[in-house]
């Protein structure tokens, strides 16, 4: 009798436990990032205090209720761009002219290459992008909770609540970039190194204010172990240059560019494309004495100038 009992409570247990299970997973992507309004406000304030404190004031609670204001209490299929249009307002800052950086399938490179706006400002250095970078979130209709166990993919609906939030970044981003504009590839992606659809093809070219621009520098680099699919003036490397001079821009290309070789090169130090003999570099950019380094002066001030381009 006991053990009937028993059996019983331990069936009923686990029938609960998969039928909650399966009432929490609506959708195939991971959940909300747990404590994400204390990330999203201590970011804000991070950011307004310490990374870019040139970007004034801001309502950090302010721009948190905006955020979620965005997004709850509605279907997580049906959240669009201008949904965030209020906290962009709230958290818009001026980009420095020149200081723009655009990118497709490298997100950690440009992120160690931007080095939090000191180098170049690229989305994820902006106070809106910063807030908003590797985390995850959704609401649910009819509820003000957030959802924790799960939300819809890009594949599941376009017009998710993460999806939607970095069109309307990327849209606010290149409407607001000025001067000398530069976009870093991917010459080793196997998709293609300028991906369309995608948002750099679909969200910031369209916005790109051609009267405050001055130029287009395009870098396309290749992993230091990675295959060289793609190059400038090749595939869609191509399709992308004619796009923009087609649009009237002044457009340069760069393959491989040295400055990002290098940061690269810092994991593959013993890689023969990574040994400082400048031939393996691109010629634009500060100089590198020709052929393999022997004289010991000029091996020291070539590490001098590598231990300047990346410390952070
Ligand atoms: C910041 O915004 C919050 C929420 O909107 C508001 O309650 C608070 O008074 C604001 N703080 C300041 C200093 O304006
Ligand atoms: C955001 O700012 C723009 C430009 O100042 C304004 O036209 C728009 O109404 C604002 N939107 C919201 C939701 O505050
Ligand atoms: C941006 O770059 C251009 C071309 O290199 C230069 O003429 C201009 O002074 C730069 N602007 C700023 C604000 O640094
Ligand atoms: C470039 O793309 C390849 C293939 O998708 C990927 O493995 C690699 O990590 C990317 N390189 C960088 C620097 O992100």
């Amino acid at each position: 009798m006991k053990s009937l009992f028993l059996s019983l409570v331990v069936v009923s247990v686990l029938f609960m436990n998969s039928f909650s299970e399966v009432q929490g997973k609506k959708w195939k992507g991971e959940g909300t990032t747990k404590n994400l309004e204390s990330i999203v406000i201590g970011r804000c304030y991070t950011y307004i205090r310490i990374v870019n404190p040139a970007v004034g004031e801001k309502n950090c609670s302010e721009i948190w209720e905006a955020f979620k204001n965005a997004f709850i209490n509605k279907d997580p299929c049906s959240i669009l761009p201008k949904d965030y249009e209020l906290v962009i307002n709230l958290s818009l800052h001026t980009i420095p002219p020149n200081k723009s950086l655009f990118w497709e399938n490298n997100q950690l490179l440009v992120k160690s290459f931007a080095d939090r706006g000191r180098r170049y400002m690229s989305l994820g250095d902006t106070l809106f992008g910063f807030f908003g970078d590797f985390l995850n979130w959704c609401g649910q209709a009819n509820s003000a909770g957030l959802d924790y166990e799960s939300c819809p993919t890009m594949d599941e609906c376009e017009n998710n609540a993460v999806d939607s939030f970095w069109r309307m970044a990327s849209i606010t981003y290149a409407q607001h970039s000025s001067g000398v504009i530069h976009v870093l590839l991917n010459g080793s992606a196997a998709g293609g190194a300028y991906p369309a659809p995608g948002f750099f093809a679909d969200y910031e070219i369209p916005n790109l204010q051609k009267d405050k621009i001055s130029k287009i520098v395009i870098w396309v680099v290749d992993d230091i172990e990675g295959p060289d699919i793609e190059s400038c003036g090749t595939h869609t490397v191509k399709i992308l240059e004619n796009r923009l001079k087609t649009l009237g821009y002044d457009v340069t290309c760069t393959d491989n560019y040295k400055s990002v070789m290098f940061l690269l090169c810092l994991d593959y130090p013993d890689d023969p494309k990574c040994t400082l003999s400048s031939s393996v570099f691109s010629v634009d950019g500060s100089p590198l004495p020709d052929g393999p380094l022997t004289d010991m002066g000029t091996v020291w001030s070539v590490v001098v100038s590598l231990l300047r381009v990346c410390i952070c």
